[in-house]
């Protein structure tokens, strides 16, 4: 682990990027004129929070992982929700649907219910503009997918063979639920560049309305074992897949990884919870739309919060909060699975209102999320969270870092939690994290203007599956999502106005 000397790394990069993230500055520079609060001068550093020491626990969790919990997957696989893939073979392997019918007229089959929604994308993508759909290939049975499977084999090898293929008694296509769909037109026809036309991104975009999920999305292959196939649906029926989108997990096997939360306060990495002025602790559920509804009351009495964070800090897949008090405590509120949450257990005690600190997983080394941050004095330490409890001692991992306003976020896609820091001036630059709490290569200058912003909230799955942005409040109180790439932003728009009055958790 290397210490990073943010000063110097932060005049290299003003160097080098001096014209950089044009259109953050335009976007925030238009409509945003009210200037931030000016950030309070503390004291010089004293003590930090006295912890246990610890063992460091070796468990090698993703960070960008929407943290929910698991529950177990359905495997009857005449049910419209069976999880089947590469460790989940159909039970019976010669199971064949009794309700298959001629899908369209198209000499394709499914099962009836999967075959009626059919219709009704077919329907939506025809009225939407995309030119249509075309049905390439529905049910198969262990017969038939044992011939594809083969002929595949027989072409490219066994190995690329089950990136792309399944084996008999592995495959949707037996269960009656998937199609392979192409363009009307018929080219791109099982071919990634599919997702890249009219009718692919459509069905990308709205298959969960018809109760279909593209099912093996690209960049999800360590996850499904398959490559991209963007025109591979699975029917698990509408309120299966709207959940799924609503809530942002990419894949049927994050699904089943993490949906028991259901009854918690904190339901999505998609919301938003705040405090209002009278202490109410509120929640702002994600829309569909990638937007947020009514708020839904979930605590009462929290003022006197200098901020507070949404993380899953014992990693039992319910969300907890963070509290950093003004009276220096930082104190758990664990998430209860049929919600409400446990009394606060204390972390960290004394000091802890003058610091700057930001939350999530920091190494790979150490499963559950922890607290970056400094006090005045601008070291930057790491508190690993050992144990889902207090926090453990601290390691300090750079220096310089004084009046930065610090968010943990992958912005490189990689797997690696990065610093994104604010400047006074407004600056946003990246930090890169090497993934075992320390940094590597240069830090690149991200965004301008972003001294109206007064919070930065990082999101999961706020515009769709598998998505993750920041959520940015702003002086005068308005809400901006900036969608999170690999390294480049994506989407910007806002999401919320007057939100003034409100404390919004990071
Ligand atoms: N192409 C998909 C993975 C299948 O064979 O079922
Ligand atoms: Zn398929």
């Amino acid at each position: 682990m290397r210490v990073l000397d943010h000063q110097s790394f932060a005049r290299k990069a003003r160097r080098r990027l001096a014209a950089g993230a044009a259109f953050l500055a335009v976007a925030v520079g238009t409509g945003v004129l009210s200037a931030a609060p000016a950030v309070a001068v503390a004291p010089p550093a004293a003590a930090i929070a006295t912890v246990a020491k610890a063992a460091v626990a070796k468990a090698a969790v993703p960070t960008t992982a929407n943290p929910l919990p698991s529950v177990d997957p359905i495997g009857n696989p005449a049910s419209i929700s069976v999880l089947v893939n590469k460790s989940r073979p159909l039970n019976p392997a010669s199971y064949a649907p009794n309700d298959l019918i001629n899908a369209r007229g198209s000499g394709q089959y499914m099962r009836a219910e999967a075959a009626a929604w059919l219709n009704g994308l077919f329907q939506g993508a025809a009225d939407a503009g995309t030119g249509g759909l075309s049905i390439v290939s529905g049910y198969r049975s262990y017969a038939q997918q044992q011939q594809v499977y083969s002929y595949y084999v027989s072409i490219y090898g066994q190995a690329y063979a089950d990136t792309i293929s399944a084996r008999p008694g592995y495959s949707e296509h037996q269960t009656g639920l998937a199609m392979d769909i192409g363009n009307a037109a018929g080219n791109c026809g099982l071919s990634t560049c599919f997702g890249d036309t009219a009718a692919g991104k459509w069905v990308a975009a709205n298959a969960h309305k018809y109760g279909f999920i593209v099912r093996y999305p690209n960049g999800y292959t360590g996850t499904t074992g398959y490559s991209y196939e963007p025109w591979h649906l699975r029917y698990v029926g509408v309120a299966l897949a709207t959940d799924m989108n609503r809530r942002g997990f990419p894949t049927l096997e994050h699904y089943f990884a993490g949906n028991t939360a259901a009854a918690a306060s904190i339901k999505s990495g998609a919301d938003l919870v705040a405090a209002d002025s009278s202490g109410r602790l509120l929640r702002y559920p994600a829309t569909a739309v990638g937007s947020y509804a009514g708020a839904v009351q979930i605590g009462s009495g929290w003022t006197g919060l200098k901020q507070a964070f949404v993380v899953d800090w014992d990693i039992d897949g319910v969300y907890d909060i963070l509290a950093q008090w003004n009276n220096g405590v930082l104190g758990v509120y664990r998430g209860l699975p049929g919600g409400g949450f446990a009394g606060q257990v204390v972390v960290g005690n004394g000091g802890w209102d003058r610091m700057t600190i930001t939350v999530g997983k920091w190494t790979h080394a150490h499963g559950r999320p922890g607290v970056v941050g400094y006090f005045p004095d601008g070291v930057l330490r790491y508190y690993p969270n050992t144990f889902g409890g207090a926090l453990s001692s601290p390691q300090i991992i750079g220096k310089g870092w004084n009046g930065m306003e610090l968010t943990i976020a992958d912005w490189e896609g990689d797997g690696a939690n990065d610093i994104l820091a604010r400047t006074a001036s407004g600056a946003l630059i990246n930090y890169r994290g090497d993934g075992w709490a320390g940094f590597y290569g240069p830090a690149t200058t991200v965004g301008t203007g972003w001294q109206y912003m007064r919070v930065l909230a990082p999101n999961f799955g706020l515009t769709g599956a598998g998505t993750r942005g920041i959520t940015a409040q702003t002086a005068d109180g308005n809400l901006y999502n900036y969608g999170l790439g690999r390294g480049q932003w994506t989407t910007y728009s806002q999401v919320g106005s007057g939100w003034n009055g409100l404390k919004l958790f990071k």
